[in-house]
């Protein structure tokens, strides 16, 4: 079975999709750490869900990186899964877990990706290119931040009455399905793990 440690900084409902999936497929992989990078409601979820280590870290934290290292090294998960993660993660641990690092993004990449496209700027920016659809991206995470190989895609549709909050609760039940569906496609490639 393999192992697999969640990155989060928000509410956690992606967390929770990979917790749920795994209950409902068992034998494939287990989430047994999930580690936030700020005080974040998703660790309380973590805690109900049962996961077996549970982490609260602190991004301003001078050597914040060392220790996230530090933890996934003695964890040595198969993958790490960033799960609504905001902080940006540093070379060294892209090249310690090279190729087994997934990230969920809330747009048909390459479109709306990069540094500082996140949450509601994401859905802004989309809105305000007129396009009439969307959805979201399971996608590898490489040093270019959004720039990674592409596991698993969900289209949404825009409407015109759409505001970035109305979008933003329509993608979200996808990122639900793409995300656990993204590790597992990484997880079955035999040559990544
Ligand atoms: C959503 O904005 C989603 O687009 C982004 O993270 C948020 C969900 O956070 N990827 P969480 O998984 O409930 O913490």
């Amino acid at each position: 079975m393999y192992k697999v440690a969640v990155l989060i900084s928000g509410s956690g409902s992606n967390m929770e999709s990979l917790v749920r999936y795994s209950a409902e497929h068992p034998g494939i992989y287990k989430v047994t750490h999930v580690i936030s990078d700020r005080e974040a409601g998703g660790l309380k979820r973590a805690e109900n869900l049962r996961v077996k280590n549970v982490t609260q870290l602190n991004r301003k934290d001078n050597n914040f990186n060392e220790k996230l290292l530090d933890i996934l090294n003695s964890e040595n998960p198969d993958a790490v899964v960033l799960a609504g993660y905001l902080s940006v993660i540093p070379p060294e641990i892209i090249k310690r877990f090279e190729g087994r690092i997934i990230n969920i993004h809330p747009s048909l990449l390459p479109l709306y990706g990069g540094m500082g496209m996140h949450g509601l700027n994401v859905h802004r920016a989309c809105l305000e290119s007129g396009n009439d659809e969307s959805g979201c991206s399971c996608h590898i995470v490489t040093e270019d931040v959004d720039k990674g190989e592409v596991l698993v895609q969900y289209r949404v549709g825009v409407e015109p009455s759409d505001t970035p909050e109305i979008l933003r609760d329509r993608i979200l039940p996808f990122e639900h399905r793409a995300l656990p569906e993204g590790l597992v496609k990484l997880l079955t490639k035999k040559e990544n793990i």
